[in-house]
């Protein structure tokens, strides 16, 4: 079985076993009440419960000894907690209470007897109900506070019952069984919390004495001169964000937010060695009275009011000033202002770009727009086309070179024997399986970078993660070729007759092209373990999607040194799928579930639940970086950090209406 399926089964057995023991110990208490005749069958009934609880409990075990297989991860808190504190008093059930159950003569009439036999039942029940807050609270890593915490109410909740079931019964016992019960729960509380008053400004401090990240800039156009100076190309664009309306095909429609008018936004389409210069207009509406303060943090004046906008260009390595991140390496720009970009396009390949200000919301409202660099030599294709998947609403869409998008069938007609490019971009905030039918294809480019030795897929099809890039190329055939996203039959080329869709196995990317040299040293090593578990985000408590067991901000900021290779290995020990995307950096995947991989290099890598991935960072660009999973709602529920590298620090933070998720 899939780790990914017996994370599921865990999840529905850890709720299972505490019904069962639950209800066992509730049947127990009835049949040990009533008299002798009626209570025998009721005590019958409890019996059968128990050992029915008893074969759910063992299979719990046997999937945590699966679940072991996959890595301690993915199992330390129950191996460690959750387990020893319903299988000891589960064994105890099955000595003690189960063979009383099953005895004809009545018991109850011995209120010593009803303590010997429901005592251990209930303690299980409570064993059971702690396993699932290990889950829900505890998850990777187990701290002693959170283990203090379970251990603390599970030895409150057994006192106290061992009190009740005892012979002297009186209210004052009622009271005091109570008050302890008050009192357990505020040492846990104190113990466990934790509780961390949301950091505004996470992580990282340099002690003041660093650069600041607002020094990091790309190269204004007058200093690049230089000796190569005359032919350096300087392309100027402006982005205005602004409302629009999205008009679907289908008849659908859309309030959007866009940049110039247009969603996507326009195709940057540079040549490599451009000096790229954006200026950033935000012509949103002001909205009387707001202080858009993200997660309730009041703005302190330099807030304006209404949405906020950055650009981010994701993928593409910028210097870090130029990244685009509000509270990180900008201040949002508010409506009325304006903010300024420059980077010079080194690396060729497919790009996009989008607001990181409230991303969550403002990206799937159209704040967005593909960046695409040509190679400096002439490309070997004489057909090559950007096409970004959105989807609007419920609709998923395709836009051909920057128009309109469409949610019907697009149209393409491409001379056969044309060597064809197709960017494609998933701008979603979830994977799309894609498939190319009618011919063979190359993924010739994976997140803008060249696959070396890439191979013909024939009928393959592909898992595209959130924000991230696949460069499709083929030789126009005389028949009609047809891309598919999802089940959706999305662009045609030379119809109309239709090829059969694609329906093939998907390709592990990790193992596409051929092996690339990897680094065999690292200077670092951390983890990071994906859940969705109870964390401190915003302030309060919530069910938040978690690294090592932390929510933004107070996920501590892993800090590199300049020139360091760091391996990664992301853990993916909950339900959901992470895209996991670092800034800044393009990382090498080492391994994907202990499987060695060609070593591609990705800057958004779906880590599937259940899975490992092992990935090499060469810290190569300084800065404070955004660190987070472009399923952006994750993002907003705390799994954003910072990677940050010594001696470089941000003048930003979190107040003034920051908000980057
Ligand atoms: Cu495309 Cu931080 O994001
Ligand atoms: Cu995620």
């Amino acid at each position: 079985m899939t780790t990914a399926r017996l994370i599921a089964l865990d999840q529905i057995l850890f709720v299972l076993v505490a019904a069962a023991w639950a209800a066992t110990a509730g049947i127990a208490l009835t049949g040990l009440r009533q008299p002798a005749a009626a209570g025998r069958r009721t005590r019958l009934i409890a019996a059968a419960s128990c050992a029915a609880a008893i074969v759910v409990t063992a299979l719990r075990v046997a999937v945590t000894t699966g679940l072991a297989g996959a890595g301690w991860w993915f199992v330390a808190e129950k191996v460690t907690l959750a387990l020893p504190l319903v299988v000891v008093p589960a064994l105890v059930s099955a000595a003690v209470s189960l063979p009383r159950l099953l005895r004809g003569p009545a018991i109850g009439s011995s209120t010593g007897s009803t303590r010997i036999v429901a005592f251990p039942l209930l303690v299980t029940a409570y064993g059971a109900v702690a396993g699932i807050a290990c889950a829900v609270v505890i998850s990777y890593p187990v701290t002693t506070g959170g283990a203090a915490a379970v251990l603390a109410l599970f030895a409150a909740a057994s006192a106290v019952t061992w009190r009740l079931l005892g012979p002297a019964r009186s209210p004052r016992h009622g009271w005091q069984a109570a008050g302890t019960c008050v009192l357990a729960l505020a040492l846990a509380l104190t113990i466990g919390g934790g509780w961390p008053s949301g950091h505004l400004h996470p992580g990282h401090d340099a002690g003041g004495r660093g650069v600041s990240v607002d020094l990091l800039r790309g190269p204004a156009p007058a200093a690049a001169g230089g000796p190569a100076g005359a032919r350096e190309r300087v392309r100027r664009f402006t982005l205005t964000a602004q409302p629009a309306t999205v008009r679907l095909p289908s008849g659908g429609g859309a309030e959007a937010w866009s940049f110039n008018g247009q969603v996507p936004g326009p195709v940057l389409r540079v040549r490599q060695g451009d000096l790229v210069e954006v200026v950033l207009r935000n012509r949103l509406p002001v909205q009387k009275g707001t202080v858009q303060g993200g997660t309730g943090q009041a703005g302190n004046g330099q807030a304006g009011s209404g949405q906020g906008v950055t650009i981010h260009w994701h993928g593409y390595d910028v210097p870090a000033a130029e990244d685009g991140v509000p509270g990180v390496t900008q201040d949002a720009v508010w409506p009325g202002q304006s903010h300024v970009y420059r980077f010079r396009a080194e690396d060729a390949g497919t790009y996009w770009y989008h607001s990181h200000q409230n991303s969550s919301v403002a990206v799937p409202r159209g704040l967005f727009g593909l960046l695409v660099v040509d190679p400096a030599a002439p490309a070997p294709e004489s057909e090559d086309h950007v096409l970004a998947l959105h989807t609007f609403g419920s609709r998923p869409t395709l836009s051909v070179d920057g128009a309109a998008p469409s949610d019907l069938l697009t149209r393409l007609t491409l001379a056969p024997g044309a060597r064809t490019r197709l960017r494609v971009v998933n701008t979603d905030t979830r994977p799309v399986v894609l498939g190319l039918s009618g011919v063979p294809y190359r993924i010739a480019a994976v997140d803008g970078g060249d696959v070396p030795g890439a191979t013909d897929l024939d009928g393959a099809r592909l898992h595209l993660a959130a924000g991230g890039r696949y460069d499709l190329t083929f030789t126009v055939p005389s028949g009609p070729v047809l891309l598919t996203t999802g089940d959706r039959p999305a662009l045609l080329v030379n119809g109309p007759a239709t090829p059969p869709p694609a329906a093939g196995p998907i390709v592990d990317i990790t193992r596409y092209g051929s092996p690339a040299a990897l680094p065999a040293r690292f200077d670092r090593e951390t983890t990071w373990v994906l859940d969705k578990t109870l964390a401190v985000s915003g302030g309060l408590p919530r069910l938040a999607q978690t690294v090592n067991g932390k929510a933004w901000p107070n996920i501590p900021t892993p800090v590199v040194r300049q020139g360091q290779t760091v391996r990664i290995r992301v853990v993916n020990r909950g339900t959901d799928t992470h895209p996991m995307h670092p800034h800044g950096h393009h990382v090498r995947i080492l391994s994907r579930n202990g499987v060695p991989a060609t070593g591609l290099a990705m800057d958004t890598f779906d880590v599937a639940p259940g899975e490992v991935w092992e990935v090499a960072l060469v810290a190569d660009n300084p800065g404070v970086w955004m660190s987070h999973c472009h399923d952006l709602a994750h993002a907003a529920q705390g799994m954003e950090f910072h990677l940050a590298y010594e001696g470089v620090t941000t003048p930003y933070d979190m107040t003034a209406g920051n908000h980057p998720a």
